[in-house]
């Protein structure tokens, strides 16, 4: 079963009559066949990949009147580690990351944000790291570029700074953005990492950022 919601995109003509499916969060066109195949396949991984059954040594770290996180280290259980990994090739697919990279190394913490509808709607990556590289402000000019592949050309300062740990990867479905989700995962990350201590901000670093990790990663950072 699944509903939809008639959506107008504005985004060219194109996709004008679009489709949001919103158990999976894809847009496409309904009416063209290449898209609702494309739809279907999608849908079906992307459900399977989401559905969360409950474990029975499950490690819940924060509650919420939405949801709770729990914390999956390397040496759980292989259906705990086969969840973390399906999410993470989710996530890698939405951020188009295409290496695969290995496998659960075994200092990675893995949180993942569980929704009321028994649903994994968040999930953050990190591992322990010892240096990283401040982001420096954009150029601002008329010659700065603002084509879509300058998107990722940060500028990054060639001074190492000490830094604690590194998140690889934070995601937040599509349809449960902006309801302090990756807020409420940082925070925890924060509290759970090392044991006996909360983390700073600046004892925290994003790796390789997309402009809405770096929206958030600014604001995460300045509150
Ligand atoms: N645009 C502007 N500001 C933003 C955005 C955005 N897209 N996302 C978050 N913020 C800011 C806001 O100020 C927000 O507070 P507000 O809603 O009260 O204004 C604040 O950050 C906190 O946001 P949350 O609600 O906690 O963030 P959310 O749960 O929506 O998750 C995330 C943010 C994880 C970046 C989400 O947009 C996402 O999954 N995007 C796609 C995947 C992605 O790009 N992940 C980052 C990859 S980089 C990396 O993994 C190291
Ligand atoms: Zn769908």
């Amino acid at each position: 079963k699944e509903t939809k919601d008639q959506l107008i995109i504005d985004a060219g003509q194109k996709h004008f009559g679009a489709t949001m499916c919103k158990s999976c969060g894809m847009i496409y066109a309904a009416s063209n066949s290449e898209d609702e195949l494309q739809h279907v396949q999608h849908h079906h991984r992307f459900v399977e990949g989401i559905k969360y059954t409950g474990w029975k040594k499950e490690r819940v770290v924060a509650e919420f009147w939405d949801g709770k996180i729990v914390l999956v280290l390397p040496r759980d259980p292989s259906y705990a580690i086969r969840k973390v990994e399906d999410v993470q090739e989710l996530v890698d697919n939405e951020l188009g990351f295409q290496q695969v990279v290995p496998k659960y190394p075994n200092k990675t913490k893995t949180l993942l944000f569980i929704s009321d509808e028994k649903k994994v709607v968040g999930c953050l990556i990190a591992e322990p790291i010892k240096q990283a590289f401040r982001v420096l402000s954009e150029p601002t000019g008329p010659e700065t570029p603002s084509s879509k592949e300058c998107q990722r050309a940060w500028q990054c300062s060639d001074v190492p700074e000490p830094a604690v740990c590194g998140i690889s990867r934070i995601w937040v479905f599509r349809l449960k953005r902006r309801k302090r989700i990756a807020r409420r995962l940082v925070d925890t990350l924060r509290n759970c990492f090392m044991f006996g201590c909360f983390l700073r901000t600046d004892e925290i670093a994003f790796s390789d950022p997309t402009p809405d990790g770096k929206l958030f990663a600014t604001k995460y950072c300045n509150t």
